[in-house]
């Protein structure tokens, strides 16, 4: 059966990963997960420091060396041969995440890793799939919730209850980081005009799910 591209972009915690991942197990395809890599960058550069130091920053970048390894049914990161994994869901990554998005030399280099990837037969989820990394994709799903049930669905993510409190700061955290990634020059988080705009605030995972893989067979078919 034909193998398609699907790209799948949204702002932060509209339930692209999880979306992402759920679409390629039931498909057979593959899950690459662009945010990681603009994760794992930053969680690397603070860790050794360099992440506010204007003049090393693009020089240590162009020295390390990052890669996607396929780890069915998805994709890993390693980087200067260390894997990294639940670190880069911190705090203090997402906090920082976005700036360094911005970084011309972060967006190329990630770009290139991205479109070495055998795209038939893969489900890549970020901001700017559809647009620049697979503007040919077969299929290109635009994620949205409010702010309000994204701030809720974090917080639920950390194991903890919902608080009007709780979910007031996650919500004003991500919307500072969609403030950031909607803005920059390049490559904004932006619906490509092609892309299938779902609104997930009132559905289900499951849902979700089935209306996306629904959407692929309706393109395998013309
Ligand atoms: O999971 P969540 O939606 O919170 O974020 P993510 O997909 O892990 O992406 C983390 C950050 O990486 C975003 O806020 C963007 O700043 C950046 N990113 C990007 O610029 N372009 C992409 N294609 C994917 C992520």
């Amino acid at each position: 059966m034909k193998r398609i591209t699907i790209a799948i972009d949204g702002p932060a915690a509209s339930g692209k990963s999880t979306a992402a991942r759920a679409v390629a197990e039931r498909l057979g395809y593959t899950h690459l997960n662009s945010g990681l890599l603009y994760r794992a960058i930053t969680w690397t550069a603070l860790r050794d420091g360099w992440l506010s130091s204007e003049s090393d920053f693009d020089e240590v970048l162009a020295g390390l060396d990052i890669v996607l390894v396929p780890t069915p049914p998805t994709f890993s990161v390693t980087i200067d041969g260390a894997w990294l994994g639940r670190e880069m869901h911190s705090a203090q990554v997402a906090a920082r995440v976005s700036a360094v998005a911005s970084r011309p030399a972060v967006r190329e280099r990630i770009l290139v890793l991205l479109q070495a990837v055998e795209r038939a037969g893969v489900v890549c989820d970020g901001r700017d799939i559809g647009t620049v990394v697979f503007p040919d994709a077969a299929l290109k799903v635009f994620l949205v919730a409010s702010a309000v049930e994204r701030g809720r669905r974090r917080v639920l993510e950390r194991n903890e209850q919902p608080t009007d409190e709780n979910v007031r700061m996650e919500k004003e955290l991500l919307e500072a980081r969609d403030e950031i990634d909607s803005s920059r020059d390049i490559a904004p988080l932006v619906r490509s005009a092609d892309a299938i705009q779902i609104d997930t605030t009132v559905l289900g995972p499951e849902e979700v799910i089935d209306a996306i893989v629904a959407l692929v067979q309706e393109r395998i078919r013309t």
